[in-house]
């Protein structure tokens, strides 16, 4: 992640800040007013109560996250799609083992910033601490996102989410008595930051995705305490345990969806060991922000794409503007009733997100929901074009039945009549260059 903020500051992106920042709300604040004025990435140097710096906002811009992907002109969607099934077929090593590096400097949770992002948060929270746990069974490792509460220099909270990997780990390490080892990785290269932001299926190391997204194998060292495989480029590690048959309150946060998520009893992580490499960068994330939705969106539009393009025609791409809980499918509609199968596709696909599916013909930017929206209110039936899903469950907040629910908007043109709603044009408008008609002096 440091040589991503160089490159950064290089590009001349990077927004500093040298003033004192108070990590309880101000740090928060100052990164919302640059998202507001920007959304550019920032780096805060002077943090109060911790000595390592804060960077944020580091892949809220599409074109940066894009550009870890791949240089190709190709949708996203489509190129993401693509990288998935070769981490799926990989057969050559995605890690290296490396001795861990001579700069990793331990300490103490207290020594971290403790940052409070918003009024009601139970408490500090690590937004971007990517947690690191292998199957108790196969060995195989896993990476996701789950942010954990700081309650003190010995405990974390963590929210696991019933549907993640992590939850499935940690449920069988359960059954069998045993506290589930884990590390908490804050600060890792983009690609290995892709890769835990992506669900692959059961028995995939990601680290396959992350060495297809490097180009090369990623390097890693054994944890000190846990003897699990971290990325040495990683600027803060914290090793510990998920314990066993151990649920206390975790919450009120204030999540991605921009409401608080009330308090519930979630798993608590034991704290090990604190490391960071000299010179550490943290990584903070404002939760709901562009940073925080920019890959959810992207790597939720890739397996959408992957799933469809599998099974029906006429795929061109997808996207899950505004924010990753609405799927816009771009479709050339081969049958009546193909956008009904799409629906069926995207709402199978991903079984918490996906509350919201649109299908829309080549005409329609599929990053415009206004777009969307007209096509769909102005190309037919709302009542017949509109398809309920009742009862189906959603994404998950502490309160279950609020993201119950489909609903499918068919915004494409009725099969057969087409013509009927070609969209107007005026013949020679991209020739007009307005100044050759005014008169001289008028200005526009
Ligand atoms: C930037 C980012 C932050 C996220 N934060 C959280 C979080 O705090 N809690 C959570 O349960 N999921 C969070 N997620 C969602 C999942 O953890 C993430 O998509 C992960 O890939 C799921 O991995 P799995 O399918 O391997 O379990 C986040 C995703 C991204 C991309």
């Amino acid at each position: 992640m440091r040589a991503w903020v160089e490159y950064l500051a290089l590009n001349g992106q990077l927004l500093t800040i040298e003033r004192e920042v108070d990590p309880r709300y101000e740090l928060a604040a100052v990164t919302r007013r640059a998202q507001e004025a920007g959304n550019r990435p920032l780096l805060f140097r002077n943090v109060r109560g911790t000595r390592l710096h804060v960077a944020t906002n580091l892949f809220a811009d599409a074109d940066n996250l894009r550009s870890v992907v791949d240089d190709s002109d190709e949708p996203f969607a489509a190129a993401y799609a693509r990288v998935l099934d070769a981490a799926e077929a990989r057969v050559a090593p995605p890690t290296t083992e490396v001795q861990a590096p001579g700069d990793l400097q331990q300490g103490s949770l207290t020594d971290l910033p403790l940052i409070t992002y918003h009024e009601r948060d139970a408490g500090p929270y690590f937004t971007a601490a990517i947690v690191l746990a292998c199957d108790p069974d196969t060995g195989v490792p896993n990476m996701s996102f789950h942010r954990a509460m700081y309650v003190g220099p010995g405990e974390l909270r963590l929210r696991l989410g019933d549907s993640h990997d992590l939850a499935d780990y940690q449920r069988r390490a359960e059954k069998i008595g045993q506290a589930l080892p884990v590390v908490l990785l804050i600060g890792v290269p983009p690609p290995v930051f892709c890769a835990a932001g992506t669900h692959l299926p059961a028995g995939i190391d990601e680290y396959a995705l992350a060495a297809e997204l490097a180009r090369e194998p990623i390097d890693v060292y054994s944890g000190p305490v846990t003897r699990l495989p971290i990325p040495a480029a990683t600027e803060v590690a914290i090793e510990g345990r998920i314990l066993p048959n151990e649920r206390r309150p975790e919450g009120p946060f204030g999540e991605v969806l921009g409401y608080y998520v009330p308090e519930g009893r979630n798993h608590v992580m034991e704290i090990e060991a604190v490391g960071w490499r000299r010179g550490a960068v943290f990584h903070s994330l404002l939760c709901g922000s562009r940073e925080d939705l920019a890959l959810l969106e992207a790597v939720n539009a890739a397996r959408v794409y992957r799933d469809l393009a599998r099974r029906l025609p006429g795929i061109i791409d997808v996207s899950c503007a505004p924010a990753f809980m609405n799927t816009t499918v771009q479709i050339r509609p081969q049958y009546a009733g193909h956008a009904r199968d799409v629906m069926d596709v995207v709402f199978d696909s991903h079984a918490d997100y996906n509350q919201l599916c649109c299908v829309v013909e080549e005409d329609v930017d599929l990053h415009d929901m206004n777009a969307v929206i007209h096509a769909f209110i102005t190309r037919g039936r709302v009542d017949t074009r509109t398809r309920i899903m009742e009862g189906r469950k959603g994404f998950y907040r502490d309160t279950q039945d609020d993201f119950a629910g489909r609903v499918g908007l068919d915004a494409t043109r009725p099969f057969g009549r087409e013509d009927e709603f070609v969209v107007k044009e005026v013949p020679g408008l991209d020739a007009v260059r307005l100044e050759d008609y005014l008169t001289r002096g008028s200005r526009i």
